[in-house]
Order: C-alpha cells, then sequence, then structure tokens
C-alpha cells in the first residue's frame, strides 16, 4: 500500500515536520483503537495495522500550519478523522460486499458481518471519545460529518428518486460520503491551530470540494488493472451494481436516441449477472477503455481545480504549496 510520506511535499523542513507529526498520530491511533476483548482489539486493528494513505490526517496537520500546527488538540483532531474514516471503511465494505481493503481481506470476509459492523460502531464510539475532548463545537462539526456520510451512503444506495438528475444526485453523494469527512479534516486542522474564522472557512471549502474530486478518481480505481496497487478488488462497484460516475455517463450517453450500439451493448452488459469472473473482467475492460473514464478524469481535475480556487486569499508560501501538492496527489493516484 502506499505510504503517507509518499505523498509529495516539496518543503524538506515541513516534510520532516509533518512526518514526525503523522508518527504521533499514528501511535495515537493504535492507542486509541485497543480494546480490552481479545476479539474486539483483533478486529479493531485489522484495518489499522493493514495500512492506508491516512490522507485526513495529514491534511489536518498540513492545514494546522497556517496557524500553531504544534498544538497537542491538531494531533487529537488527526485522530479523530482517521478513525471515523477507519469505521466507515468497516460499514462500507459489508454493504460494497468487498473482498479486500488496503490489500487485507475487509473485515466481514474473515469474522462475518456481524462482527465488521460491530467493529465500525467501536472505532465510531472511540472517534466520538476523543473528540468528546476537544469540546462541544468540535463534537457538533464529526456529528454533522458523520450524518452527512451516512445519508450519503444512504441517498448512494437508493438512488435518484422522482426524476431528480442522475449525475446531480450522485455529486450530491459523493460530497456527503467523502466530501464531509475530507472538509471535516481540513477545518480541525485550521481551527485546532487557531486560525482566523475566514481561513477556516476557506479550508472547509476547500476540503469539500477536493473530497468530490478524490472520490472521482476512486471510481477511476475501480476500474484499475489489478488490485495489487489499489489494495481493492477492481470491479466491486460493477459487481455490486454500486453507481459510479463512468457508467453514469455511459448510461446517459446509451439512452440517447443516437446512442452507439456498442454503448448500449456494454449497459446490457454492465446489466447482466457478473458473478462470474469472466463476464466481471469483460465489464471492466469494456469500461476501462472507454471514453468516460477520461470524462470521469476530467471532471475530478475540474473539481480539484475549483477546491485549488478557495486557497486563493491564503498567503503564498510553503504550507499553500503543500496544499496544492495534497490536492495534485489526491487526484492524480492509483491507490
Ligand atoms: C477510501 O478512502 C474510501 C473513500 C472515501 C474513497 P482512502 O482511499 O483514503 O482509503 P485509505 O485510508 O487510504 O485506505
Ligand atoms: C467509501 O466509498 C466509503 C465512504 C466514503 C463512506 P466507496 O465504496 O466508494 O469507496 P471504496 O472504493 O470502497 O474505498
Ligand atoms: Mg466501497
Ligand atoms: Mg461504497
Amino acid at each position: 500500500m502506499t505510504s503517507t510520506t509518499s505523498l509529495p511535499l516539496a518543503d524538506p523542513a515541513l516534510a520532516e515536520l509533518i512526518t514526525g507529526r503523522l508518527a504521533l498520530v499514528e501511535e495515537r491511533l493504535r492507542d486509541a483503537v485497543a480494546q480490552a476483548d481479545a476479539l474486539a482489539d483483533t478486529a479493531s486493528r485489522h484495518l489499522v495495522n493493514a495500512g492506508g494513505k491516512r490522507l485526513r490526517p495529514m491534511l489536518t496537520l498540513i492545514a494546522a500550519q497556517l496557524g500553531d500546527g504544534q498544538r497537542p488538540e491538531v494531533v487529537d483532531a488527526a485522530v479523530v478523522v482517521e478513525l471515523t474514516h477507519l469505521a466507515t471503511l468497516y460499514h462500507d465494505d459489508v454493504m460494497d460486499s468487498a473482498p479486500l481493503r488496503r490489500g487485507a481481506p475487509a473485515a466481514h470476509e474473515v469474522w462475518g458481518n456481524s462482527v465488521a459492523i460491530l467493529t465500525g460502531d467501536l472505532l465510531f464510539a472511540r472517534a466520538s471519545a476523543t473528540v468528546a475532548g476537544l469540546g462541544p463545537e468540535a463534537v457538533r462539526i464529526q456529528a454533522s460529518a458523520f450524518e452527512r456520510l451516512c445519508l450519503g451512503q444512504l441517498h448512494e444506495t437508493v438512488g435518484p428518486q422522482g426524476g431528480e438528475d442522475a449525475i446531480a444526485h450522485y455529486l450530491r453523494v459523493l460530497a456527503d460520503k467523502t466530501g464531509s469527512l475530507i472538509a471535516t479534516s481540513a477545518r480541525f486542522g485550521a481551527m485546532f491551530a487557531g486560525c482566523p474564522p475566514h481561513v477556516v472557512r476557506l479550508l472547509t471549502e476547500y476540503g469539500e470540494k477536493v473530497g468530490v474530486a478524490f472520490q472521482l478518481a476512486d471510481d477511476v480505481i475501480d476500474l484499475s488493472a489489478s488490485g495489487a496497487d489499489t489494495g481493492k478488488t477492481p470491479g466491486t462497484d460493477l459487481r455490486e451494481r454500486v453507481a459510479t460516475m463512468p457508467v453514469l455517463l455511459l448510461r446517459a450517453r446509451a439512452a440517447r436516441p443516437d446512442a452507439l450500439e456498442s454503448d448500449r451493448e456494454l449497459v446490457a452488459l454492465l446489466d447482466s449477472d457478473l458473478s462470474a469472473d469472466v463476464d466481471l473482467d469483460r465489464a471492466v475492460l469494456g469500461l476501462r477503455g472507454h471514453d468516460v473514464v477520461a470524462e470521469t478524469r476530467a471532471l475530478a481535475v475540474q473539481w480539484a481545480h475549483e477546491a485549488v480556487a478557495e486557497l486563493a486569499p491564503l498567503p503564498a508560501g510553503v504550507v499553500k504549496d503543500a496544499l496544492l501538492s495534497f490536492t495534485d496527489a489526491l487526484v492524480d493516484r492509483a491507490s
């Protein structure tokens, strides 16, 4: 799995500082997930130990450099966002029937759905316990991100209702299920480093938009050639019929009166039984080579540009540069 520290941070002093703070986050994370019960402990550590990019804590730490990044609350806040994220991964893999996560078998594959769901709940509980130490405003912000996350997952599951445009609906799903927590990560960093309200606000807006760009890049990753880089099983979304941007764009094309026959056929394949690996492979291959993938990437780049535009009022310097590199790394990634 890709490690966080491989993300490009051009300034060596800043890179060293963030790496040191991330090591502290890592230590705190491991303490925060520990349980006295043996099964709860093993299941809770499973995904922390499997790796992951730690992008959300990294964003909190970088954003905090716009103020007093050395404050201890910043590390707690970084732990809260990763714990919240971790919890969602346990639940998401149950919902998506995903076999692999962070290169390891998903928790439900090892212990079954009930244990995976309860472990996610335990991690949410630990996130709550940690955020409580940061005060009522932080609790409210985390609760609101958590609520949006659940609603995003819910709306993804039920799909657009009553003539709602499928793509507009999906972009709202992405903002809710992913943008909300990435926005919180950036917001917490600025907030606990004592930045002025306008800086906290613009980082929140940045995080929300970069989160959508990040999730659009994730949709392309589901079509990647192998799970070796991604730590996930290619085609998981297709098999489980989870809507993704490439599929929605293809469906929109195929619904036009002048649609290409090949697009209609690909939609028919996506709608057929994909439980056999050979059929899923054909679907992944068909979609991977299609223009809708480039269109999805272009949309991700567009959202990333809009995210970066939010940063315009920040003074030029190494922290702003780090946020720009972070944005590029989120969109142009293989895992
Ligand atoms: C995966 O997030 C879930 C999404 C919101 C796309 P990451 O890609 O940040 O997963 P890890 O933490 O690196 O495993
Ligand atoms: C990730 O969503 C879960 C949340 C954001 C809550 P996805 O299902 O799209 O992400 P992956 O591809 O499994 O990581
Ligand atoms: Mg998933
Ligand atoms: Mg999902």
